[in-house]
């Protein structure tokens, strides 16, 4: 898919805020620093649409992107972020979660994992909430730039046999790293091919 156009076009703390739900809409979501921010922009091939940082907590509302006029990419904030006050991570635990059920033309969610990492609990009970509302999500093993092919392999192989010990069958996933684009086609060929399946 090419991308002719891709802006941002609001922030929001609740869902019923958004963007008219009349478009196809794919969320990006995730431990903080796992690399959301950045797998946007390196979709769209623009340096600076979503922010990004260092430090984990960068994104920390809905933030909606329209692309090509056609359809949206979500950037949501991450979780599991330590230093987050238990009162704030409440708040937004309610808001990514009403957000992810309730947002009618959301088509499915991405669910990234830094390819570096063993499995964490964190992102398996975060998969299976998931999977118990029956909300379709693929996955996305990001940064693979900072591993050998070879135990990029073997990381995402351990993984998804971690999974299968729950799982009767594991969800499609994507191996991507922002420096490089890897993945960077296959994610967009994946939601071309949803967007023409899209009915509002
Ligand atoms: P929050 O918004 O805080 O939840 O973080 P995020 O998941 O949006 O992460 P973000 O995209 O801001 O990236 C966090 C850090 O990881 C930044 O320093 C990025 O440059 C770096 N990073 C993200 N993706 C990649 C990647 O594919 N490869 C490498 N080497 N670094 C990456
Ligand atoms: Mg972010």
């Amino acid at each position: 898919m090419k991308i002719v156009e891709a802006k941002f076009l609001m922030s929001n703390s609740e869902y019923s805020k958004c963007p008219k739900p009349d478009k196809p809409e794919y969320a990006f979501i995730g431990r903080s620093n796992v690399g959301k921010s950045s797998l946007i922009n390196s979709l769209v091939q623009k340096k600076d649409l979503a922010k990004t940082s260092q430090v984990p907590g960068k994104t920390q509302l809905i933030n909606h992107f329209s692309i090509n006029q056609q359809w949206y990419l979500v950037d949501l904030p991450g979780y599991g972020y330590a230093k987050v006050s238990k009162t704030d991570r409440e708040k937004f635990e309610k808001m990514i979660m009403d957000y992810l059920s309730l947002r009618s033309n959301l088509v499915c969610t991405f669910v990234l994992i830094d390819v570096r990492h063993e499995p964490q609990k964190i992102d398996l009970a975060f998969m299976e909430t998931l999977g118990g509302k029956g909300m379709p999500f693929y996955i996305v093993f990001t940064k693979a730039d900072k591993l050998s092919p070879t135990a990029v392999g073997k990381n995402v192989e351990a993984y998804i046999e971690k999974m299968q010990e729950t799982w009767d069958e594991v969800p499609q996933y994507f191996v991507s790293s922002s420096v490089n684009g890897t993945g960077r086609s296959e994610i967009l060929a994946t939601i071309q091919h949803l967007n023409l399946q899209f009915q509002v």
